[in-house]
């Protein structure tokens, strides 16, 4: 059970860095690449701007001033384009010039070949009278920016697994830690349960045999006192089959693993329907076998036999008479399926899976089934567990119940 909410806590926490990891490497990313774009644009508009001042129009040529650094501008994937007012291309330098005629509808990023490029287009205006005389238009290539981004990314997915394994491991111990002290508390109440019903064993065992040797000895009892007594041995009867049901659970959550021994199931199955068929009768029920011959299993015997009667007491008690009890047995794959069906009240949807908690009882238990503590099942299904299996339960209101017994089998040398 703990390792169950171990598991849950340790997933929780992680799903939460994990989670917490992505946005702040996703942000980191937006912020990195937006800065870059930013940078990029202001070297393009700076270098731009310088173009248009020291280029002249003349003949449809461009003239440069002679101190203008075209081929240092044009190093490092830039490229400078100039344009006359019509858009037409006059002059260029730089490898990854874009081929579009210009237009100042240009997306600021295009792609030019194979590698994406940003552009910034300027106009050129007339020294004199400041008249538009063409265009400029600056581009570099992406390349080594995308090359830098894609580093990045590999720094910030690297960095998020390295840094989840990492906590994994710090979680690990974390959990351990915290769950600690609950698993310590929660060994101390079961051990509380354990030693709380066998220390109450000796006081119901006295308590029942003096009640005896008072309806033993009846004289100089009053009227009504002989009742009394009984009512105070069946009282403890009751608080002893209490008890006893609770000693055995605390035992088995301390210790699940019990002994194997080969058992015959079918013989089990059979003592406990020759048990019960005086009672099934008084009822007026139907109980009706479908056994499987020589059903092999290693097992505790005791219990298994305690697991099939609190299936069988709990279809007789929920049974109303004239019903019909089938107890069936059949193999699936490696599992022996043992089927308890009858035809009682039932249960509601809703409650079905609350029938193997511990001292759950149904509206129906009351009525049908006074001394009830709400433990068989839980019981049946421990017992289930520790050799290998399970219950399971499929049931109708007012139709009836079955519940599906499945063992490991016998593996046959
Ligand atoms: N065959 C059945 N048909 C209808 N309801 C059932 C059946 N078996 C169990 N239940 C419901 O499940 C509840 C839990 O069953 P469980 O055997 O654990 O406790 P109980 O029978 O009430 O008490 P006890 O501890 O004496 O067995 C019952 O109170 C009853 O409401
Ligand atoms: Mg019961």
């Amino acid at each position: 059970m703990f390792k169950k909410i171990r598991y849950r806590l340790l997933f929780s926490y992680i799903v939460v860095l994990a989670s917490i990891l992505v946005i702040f490497a996703i942000a980191v990313r937006i912020y990195f690449q937006s800065s870059l774009a930013r940078a990029t644009r202001e070297e393009l508009i700076a270098l731009g701007e310088g173009a248009a001042a020291s280029a002249k129009f003349e003949n449809n040529q461009v003239l440069f001033e002679n101190e203008f650094p075209i081929k240092e501008i044009t190093a490092n994937h830039r490229a400078l384009q100039w344009f006359d007012t019509q858009g037409n291309l006059i002059y260029q330098q730089g490898i990854d010039t874009i081929n579009l005629r210009v237009s100042f509808t240009d997306k600021e990023q295009i792609q030019a070949g194979k590698n994406p490029v940003q552009s910034v287009t300027l106009p050129i205006l007339g020294n004199e009278d400041g008249k538009l005389i063409g265009y400029v238009r600056v581009s570099k290539s992406l390349k080594e920016i995308n090359e830098l981004l894609s580093i990045l990314d590999l720094g910030l997915g690297g960095g998020i697994i390295l840094s989840l394994l990492l906590s994994s491991l710090g979680g690990v111990y974390l959990t351990a830690q915290a769950m600690q002290p609950i698993e310590e508390s929660f060994q101390r109440l079961k051990q509380f349960t354990a030693d709380a019903s066998h220390e109450l064993r000796s006081p119901l065992m006295a308590i029942k045999s003096n009640a005896r040797v008072a309806l033993k000895y009846p004289d100089g009892m009053r009227e009504g006192d002989t009742e009394k007594f009984q009512d105070i041995i069946s009282a403890t009867n009751q608080m002893t089959c209490l008890t006893e049901d609770l000693l055995f659970l605390a035992r088995n959550d301390k210790n699940p693993h019990h002994k194997k021994e080969s058992v015959n199931l079918t013989k089990i199955l059979e003592n406990l329907v020759q048990l019960y068929k005086p009672q099934a009768e008084a009822k007026e029920i139907k109980l009706i076998c479908e056994l499987s011959e020589n059903i092999e299993l290693l097992g505790d015997s005791g219990e298994l036999k305690r697991l099939f009667t609190n299936l069988i007491e709990n279809a007789l008690h929920y049974t109303l008479s004239s019903g019909e009890i089938k107890i069936k047995t059949s193999h699936v794959n490696s599992y022996i399926l043992v089927e308890i069906q009858d035809t009682g009240v039932g249960i509601a949807p809703e409650n079905l899976n609350k029938v193997f908690e511990r001292f759950w009882r149904g509206d129906n238990s009351r009525s049908y089934h006074s001394g009830s503590s709400g433990l068989g099942l839980s019981i049946a299904s421990a017992i289930a567990q520790s050799h290998g299996g399970l219950i399971t339960v499929s049931s109708q209101l007012g139709v009836g119940s079955c519940f599906g017994v499945s063992l490991l089998a016998k593996v046959v040398t």
